[in-house]
Formats: C-alpha cells, sequence, structure tokens
C-alpha cells in the first residue's frame, strides 16, 4: 500500500501518539509486522509448558548480548592480561560479579532452554512436514550456538579453558592429511597462545552473535510462515471460520504474551537464585579449575568440558581409536549432532504428537533420553568412575562399556526410525485440538 494510502493509526488513547504511529507507519511497514507477527498472527490455543522454551531462549539471547557488552569494556583480550582482566571486573568493577555470573549462568541457561525447545519438538512432532525448514534453522542455532559457547570458554584464560581448547583442537589434527595443518590453522599458532585468544574473541563477541541473530530471525519467520504446531500435532489451519481465521487459534498478542510473563518471571526467579546463591553450581557452570590461570606447561588431572557438551565428548571417548588414531571417534561426535538435520525425514509416522503415537515411538524416545543424560553424566567424569570390569572382560572401564552401549542406542533412535515410525501402533488423531 502506497504510503498516503495507509489509513491513520487510531485508538492508542493518545491524539499524540496516533500522530506519530501514522507518521512511522507511512514511512515503514510498523503496524502491518505488529499485525503479522503478533496482533494477528493465530496460534494454536493449546500451547502447554513446553511452549515455553522458545521465548526463553529468546530472554537468554538478549541477557547474553547485553551482560557481554559489559564485560567487553573492561575484559582484555591479551593472553597477558585476560585473566586478571576478569579477576578484576568480578573485584573491582561495580557491578562487575553480576554481569560475568549472569553471563556464564546465561550460557547454561541457554542450553537448559535449548535442549527442552528441542525435547518439545520430538514430543509433538514440530519438526515434521510442513516445519523442516524450522527445525533447519534450529539446527543451525544449535550448531552456532555450541561454537559460541567454545569460543567463549577460552576467554578467562584459566586452566580450563585453556586445556579444554587444547584438546578440542587436537581432534581436527586426527583428520587424516589436512589435519595437522588444520589445527595449526585454527590455532594461529602451535599451541594455544595469544593469537588464538585473538581470534576466539573476535568470534566469540561479533561473528557468532550476528550469526545467531541471523538465524533466530530466520527461524521465526519460516515459523509464522507456516504457523505454530501444537502437543495435539494437528494443523489448526484446517478449520477456519468465514474471515480465514482458524477457529482452534487464538492471537498471539495478548494472550501468549501475557502467557509468557509468567514464563519469564518463574525462569527470572530460578536465574536470580542461581546467580546469587550458587553461581558456580557445584562445578558445572563454572568449574574450579577456571579460577587458576592457564598454564600450558601444567595439564591438570582431569579435562572435561561443560556439561552441555559432555554427551558428544562421552561419544567422542568411546568410540575406539583404529590405528591409533582418534579419527573414528571425531567422526562418530560429529554425526551424532549432524543426524539432527536428517530428523524430519526419518520419522515415517503418520501422527506427529506423542499424544497419539504408539508404543515403539515412545519406547525409543525415552531410551534415547536416558542414554542421552546417562552419556552427559559420563562425560563429566573420569572413564575409571565406575571402576574397572575383571579380567574375564578384560579389566574394561565399566564406564568405557556403558558408554559404548549407549552411543550405539544413541544412533539407532535415528538409523531404526524409519522402521519403527512406520509399523507403531498409533492411536487416531482428534480432527480439532484438545484442551488438557
Ligand atoms: C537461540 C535459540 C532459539 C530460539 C531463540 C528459538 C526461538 C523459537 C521461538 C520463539 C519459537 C516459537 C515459540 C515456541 O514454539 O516455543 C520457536 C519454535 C520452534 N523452534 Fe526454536 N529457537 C531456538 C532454537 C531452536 C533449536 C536449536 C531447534 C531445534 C533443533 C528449534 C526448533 C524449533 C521448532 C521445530 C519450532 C516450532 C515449534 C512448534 O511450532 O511447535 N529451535 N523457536
Amino acid at each position: 500500500m502506497a504510503a498516503a494510502e495507509k489509513p491513520p493509526v487510531s485508538g492508542t488513547g493518545s491524539v499524540a501518539l496516533d500522530g506519530a504511529l501514522t507518521w512511522v507507519d507511512q514511512r515503514f511497514p510498523l503496524i502491518s509486522t505488529w499485525k503479522a507477527h503478533l496482533a494477528e498472527y493465530y496460534a494454536p490455543k493449546n500451547f502447554n509448558f513446553w511452549y515455553f522454551f522458545g521465548g526463553l531462549a529468546m530472554l537468554v539471547l538478549g541477557i547474553q548480548i547485553v551482560t557481554g557488552i559489559f564485560l567487553t569494556m573492561n575484559y582484555k583480550p591479551d593472553s597477558n592480561l585476560a585473566f586478571a582482566s576478569v579477576e578484576y571486573i568480578m573485584r573491582e568493577v561495580p557491578g562487575g560479579w553480576i554481569i560475568r555470573y549472569m553471563h556464564s549462568t546465561g550460557a547454561s541457561a541457554f542450553f537448559i532452554c535449548v535442549y527442552l525447545h528441542m525435547f518439545r519438538a520430538l514430543l509433538y512432532g514440530s519438526h515434521r512436514k510442513p516445519r523442516e525448514l524450522i527445525w533447519i534453522f534450529g539446527v543451525l542455532i544449535y550448531l552456532v550456538l555450541m561454537g559460541e559457547a567454545f569460543f567463549g570458554y577460552l576467554l578467562p584464560w584459566g586452566q580450563m579453558s585453556y586445556w579444554g581448547a587444547q584438546v578440542i583442537i587436537n581432534l581436527f589434527s586426527a583428520i587424516p592429511f589436512i589435519g595437522p595443518d588444520l589445527s595449526l590453522w585454527i590455532r594461529g599458532d602451535y599451541v594455544i597462545a595469544d593469537a588464538t585468544l585473538n581470534r576466539f574473541f573476535a568470534l566469540h563477541v561479533i561473528a557468532m552473535p550476528l550469526v545467531l541473530l541471523g538465524l533466530v530471525m530466520a527461524h521465526l519467520l519460516a515459523l509464522h510462515e507456516v504457523g505454530s504446531n501444537n502437543p495435539d500435532g494437528i494443523e489448526i489451519s484446517k478449520h477456519k471460520d468465514a474471515n480465514g481465521i482458524p477457529l482452534d487459534g487464538i492471537p498471539f498478542h495478548p494472550y501468549y504474551t501475557v502467557k509468557d510473563i509468567l514464563g519469564v518471571v518463574v525462569f527470572l526467579i530460578v536465574f536470580a537464585i542461581i546467580v546469587f546463591f550458587a553461581p558456580e553450581m557445584g562445578g558445572y557452570f563454572l568449574e574450579a579449575n577456571n579460577f587458576i590461570p592457564a598454564n600450558p606447561l601444567q595439564t591438570p588431572p582431569h579435562i572435561a568440558p561443560v556439561w552441555y557438551f559432555t554427551p558428544y565428548y562421552s561419544i567422542l571417548r568411546g568410540v575406539p581409536p583404529l590405528f591409533n588414531s582418534q579419527f573414528p571417534g571425531v567422526v562418530a561426535m560429529g554425526v551424532s549432532v549432524m543426524i539432527l538435520f536428517t530428523l524430519p525425514w526419518l520419522d515415517r509416522s503418520p501422527v506427529k504428537s506423542i499424544r497419539y503415537r504408539g508404543p515403539y515411538f515412545k519406547g525409543a524416545l525415552t531410551a534415547f533420553v536416558v542414554v542421552f543424560l546417562i552419556l552427559g553424566y559420563l562425560g563429566t567424569e573420569p572413564i575409571t568412575v565406575w571402576g574397572q570390569f575383571g579380567a574375564w572382560l578384560g579389566n574394561a572401564d565399566r564406564a568405557t562399556v556403558v558408554a559404548r552401549i549407549c552411543t550405539v542406542i544413541y544412533f539407532l533412535f535415528f538409523v531404526l526410525m524409519p522402521w519403527y515410525t512406520s509399523i507403531d501402533k498409533n492411536k487416531p488423531e482428534p480432527d480439532r485440538v484438545t484442551c488438557k
């Protein structure tokens, strides 16, 4: 619509505000964007608890960006100064400690929200047609988020920052032919050094956040193009009234904006409790070893990544080396993440939601979650955590054997999916959404 043809905005209750909004709207798609994405975006009326986490992930993204900007004002990306600058932020900068703890807690909160958000997609089949692209953008977000967390973890230049990065970058050396050159290229030096810190800083504060913001935008545009799924896994667009409005849809604003406030308040209470009373979270959010400055001459006795990477770390450790090369483990770890992209095409079930799925999918999803948690736990511990089997099993570490079994189940969940979802004994789906 040409600018002059756009009707004046009215109804805010203030003549001045109406006038200002009219002026803007005639030059910028303000009201149409507001309507398309909020006031006239019809979302299914049966959203439940699981639908809080997309919005919460956006909130955490905002927290990370704002606290990150303030941290950057006092942080020094120099291998001689980085550790001390973080201590300076914690002890000398007014409010620095809370900014830093919000950022470190935010990193874990981000992954908690994203894992629950992804699990919701599996529960209700939100990754299935026509939402494959939403899912693909989601998996890309997840990959970028992992990169963002990995680059950020080097910045405090503590022992775990240093040695964690060392372990992960060395994995690239296991790639045949190009590996050693590739890891040298990533580090920018023969060891993790100032050059590595500088580039990780650049990637962490600008490159990755920009990509993340772009992907989140694409994720939401794709969502609003096809409409939201819901806990029944059926399309509300099938039943519309005479005006083309879905009978089971309600405007996102005000209904879900108000509902989301509840999620935000509960989230912020839990977040504040952690920031104020348990920012290290027993070593899961901030590891004790990272309060020791990086020392290239002293390897810590036990190197483990932060909890959100540990399921994949267990897969890496669990896969036996071949000809003394860790390459098979590296491949298994890479494939274990990349396989997520194929999920929309592996699932052949005629129904989407767990509510109407049969026992095979329910069993497979339960097994998947359980093995993911076991792998996650094992990745935080040394492989000797559960001792060894007797000589009859070659004195194998119990944890390694369990990690291998869990890795096989992890992959079977995906590989067998086309089979067990097509023969499952599903229940009939309702015609209209149910409000349980
Ligand atoms: C920065 C991280 C992310 C943000 C901010 C984000 C944001 C959102 C928001 C606001 C929604 C709509 C509300 C909701 O359904 O909860 C949504 C939907 C969705 N997201 Fe994400 N998301 C993120 C990461 C991911 C990831 C990692 C995946 C999967 C790999 C994913 C998959 C989906 C799917 C399938 C939907 C559609 C849900 C439905 O209609 O039932 N998202 N996302």
